[in-house]
C-alpha cells in the first residue's frame, strides 16, 4: 500500500539545490535537479552530516563532512568515504504539494 505524506509545498523547493525537511518523524533530504525531484536520507551513512548542509552538483550530493558522494537518484554512494548507501524515497508532486513514501 503506498502511502505518501505530505513533505512541503512545492513552491518552496529549491533551484537544483537540496532541503532538509521532516516527514513522518524521518529526516529527509528533497533534491531538485532541473525538472526532477528525489528524496533520501537526509543523515549520511558515513557519519554525524547532514546533506542538506552539502553541495549538490548534478546529480551527486557532496557530504560537507569529507566530502563522500551519493547519487540522489538512488542513494548509491559514488566517491569514498562513504561505502553504504543512502535510503531512498519515492516522491511525487500533486495539487502543488510536495509528497514523499516514506513507508
Ligand atoms: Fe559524510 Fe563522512 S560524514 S562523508
Amino acid at each position: 500500500e503506498m502511502n505518501w505524506t505530505d513533505a512541503l509545498a512545492a513552491a518552496d523547493l529549491p533551484g537544483d539545490d537540496v532541503i532538509g525537511v521532516a516527514v513522518a518523524g524521518r529526516d529527509i533530504a528533497v533534491y531538485t535537479v532541473g525538472d526532477e525531484i528525489y528524496a533520501t536520507d537526509n543523515l549520511c551513512t558515513h557519519g554525524n552530516a547532514r546533506l542538506c548542509d552539502g553541495f549538490l552538483e548534478g546529480h551527486e550530493i557532496e557530504c560537507p563532512l569529507h566530502q563522500g558522494k551519493f547519487d540522489v537518484r538512488n542513494g548509491q554512494p559514488t566517491c569514498s568515504p562513504v561505502t553504504q548507501a543512502l535510503r531512498s524515497y519515492p516522491v511525487k508532486i500533486e495539487a502543488g504539494r510536495v509528497f514523499v513514501q516514506v513507508d
